[in-house]
């Protein structure tokens, strides 16, 4: 049943180091094992040496990814953060994806600069709606996923059922690679279905790689005695029914069509080898990227990124602020300079940083496939373009039309600019949306979740010193506004002034009480477009 792995499934003219680079990001529903996961794959990869040091991280002052207050308070991730280690000869990127409840388009951008994704689920959960939104978002951009089921050293679903639950939520075939052995407390396992072999599960104590044994003839009598013939005639059962199952296609898998499934125990960090040791074979390599006039092939000689995430305050002492590029072609030098495309200007990139598990270094060079960390001062912004001087522009950055909103009530009246100040910066970053009203004073703040609120408040007081309160609203959607009928546009800002804003990009928004709202205003100006989603 098993078959050979696609050897690379890069383009043969990709310069090596492109070639070896895996970009992919986690997703999944909160608790389903994303933290304990990120952290097994570190300690293979060798970038962390301790167990508990990736959930260590919520309680140290300055740790990787805990740059805010609130998210010390709260103990969550908001941040996102990007992990690089070496595995099996290629060098891993694995990206952030904030977990909490409330998660704003950050979670989703995210998604644009990685290649690949891996989803987490938790087996007896199966497909929960966190992980349903964040495969909508790699559907989109046809992100090949490879899918870990967790959890299984607890009761979970009888795994055809959790494969059919996943086939039918995600409209994804799916294709084990391992197999499992019983569950919860009767586990004893996984078959591999790629070397052929039963791995053993032992539970290991956290954090240490269980010492494993193997059988690889799934005929010999001794695998009845080391499982019991009920379980070792199960298991033959099962993989005669998984005989029936489409081979692993890599077209497939590349097209999102198609993903190969791992069974596993993340917390006794079992299956998590299996898993990455397969991933970094199979994982796509950088990928091309369309912009508004071509396509950018990673091999491509020249640099070129985007701009898919901004992050203040790394350094609570320095008030610096952190562009992430992912790099889409070429190869940066330290001290490059490189054209900023939206402002057409030249820049240079002095100390890009790149992100250990633990610590930020600056690099001297950095491939295709990587993402680096550029200091500024606010001249960048999320979707901005960095080339060797071409004018080009990445498409596929999103903006969503948030579904929260408040109006931002100082404390201190004096305060006023540094208000507007912060908000625009913050809005700038992607961290909530900021309206200007075409009319009055009154500047609302939208964002897809309430915890944004929380953040731009701790931040505003701690990085900008204003004190705010985010007052509820009677709003409850927006919309972008678009028309190529002048005339049609202007009854409608004549009828409407008092719900139009302009968004911290100059678009203009309509703001409503209710989706209902929205759609009666499309019936009455059939010529505009109310739009949800925007690129950036
Ligand atoms: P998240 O980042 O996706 O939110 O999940 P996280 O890794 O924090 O895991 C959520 C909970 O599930 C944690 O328990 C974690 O220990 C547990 N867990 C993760 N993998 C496994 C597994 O393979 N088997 C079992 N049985 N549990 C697992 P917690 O009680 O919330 O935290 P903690 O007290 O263990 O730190």
């Amino acid at each position: 049943m098993s078959e050979p792995l696609p050897s690379e499934p890069s383009a043969p003219e990709l310069p090596p180091e492109i070639a070896r680079r895996r970009t992919f990001a986690i997703i999944s529903h909160p608790d389903a094992g994303k933290t304990t996961i990120t952290e097994k794959l570190l300690l293979f990869g060798g970038a962390i040496q301790l167990a508990g040091a990736v959930r260590g991280r919520r309680n140290e002052k300055h740790a990787t990814s805990d740059f805010l207050k609130v998210e010390q308070e709260r103990g969550i991730s908001v941040s996102s953060a990007v992990m690089s280690f070496e595995h099996l000869g290629r060098a891993v990127n694995l990206l952030d994806t904030p977990g909490h409840e409330d998660f704003s388009e950050d979670t989703y951008r995210v998604l644009t600069a990685v290649d690949s994704a891996l989803m987490v689920l938790d087996a007896a959960k199966g497909v929960e709606e966190r992980t349903r939104a964040l495969m909508d978002v790699c559907r989109l951009r046809t992100t090949p996923v490879v899918t870990f089921a967790n959890k299984m050293d607890r009761e979970a679903l009888d795994p055809f059922d959790l494969m059919s639950n996943v086939e039918s939520t995600l409209k994804i075939a799916c294709r084990p690679f391992t197999w499992p052995i019983g569950m919860g407390r009767s586990f004893q396992g996984v078959y591999d279905l790629i070397h052929k072999r039963v791995v053993f599960y032992e539970a290991a104590e956290r954090g240490r790689a269980n010492a494993q044994c193997f059988i690889d003839d799934l005929h010999s009598p001794e695998l009845d005695y080391e499982l019991g013939a009920p379980a070792a005639a199960k298991l033959r059962e099962d993989l005669e029914l998984l005989e029936a199952l489409d081979p692993f296609d890599p077209v497939a898998f590349a097209e999102g069509r198609q993903t190969p499934v791992f069974f596993g125990s993340a917390i006794n960090n079992f299956g998590v080898k299996e898993l990455l040791d397969t991933f970094v074979e199979i994982a796509p390599c950088p990928q091309p990227r369309a912009t508004t006039s071509r396509v950018v092939q990673p091999g491509e000689e020249r640099l070129t990124g985007f701009i898919f995430k901004i992050q203040a305050n790394l350094d609570p002492a320095h008030h610096d602020r952190m562009a992430f590029m992912r790099i889409t072609s070429g190869r940066y030098e330290r001290r490059m300079k490189v054209r900023h495309v939206r402002l057409n200007r030249e820049m240079a990139i002095n100390n890009a940083t790149v992100f250990l598990a633990q610590d930020r270094v600056v690099t001297e060079e950095a491939w295709a496939g990587d993402i680096i960390g550029v200091h500024n001062h606010g001249g960048l912004k999320v979707g901005d373009t960095l080339t060797e001087g071409e004018l080009l522009k990445f498409t596929g950055i999103p903006s969503f039309a948030p579904e929260l909103f408040r109006r931002a009530r100082l404390l201190d009246p004096m305060k006023s600019k540094s208000l507007v100040k912060g908000l625009e910066q913050l809005s700038e970053e992607g961290a909530a949306q900021l309206y200007r009203p075409l009319e009055g004073s009154d500047y609302i703040l939208g964002a897809l979740g309430s915890l944004q609120f929380d953040v731009i408040a701790s931040r505003l007081e701690s990085e900008y010193n204003v004190r705010a309160l985010f007052e509820a609203v009677p709003l409850g959607a927006a919309r972008w506004v678009l028309s190529s009928d002048e005339e049609a546009l202007e009854k409608f800002k004549r009828e409407n002034r008092h719900r139009l804003f302009t968004d911290i990009a100059g678009n203009l928004a309509y703001l409503a009480q209710s989706k209902w709202s929205i759609d009666y205003a499309q019936e009455q100006h059939p010529k505009l477009r109310f739009v949800a989603t925007m690129e950036i």
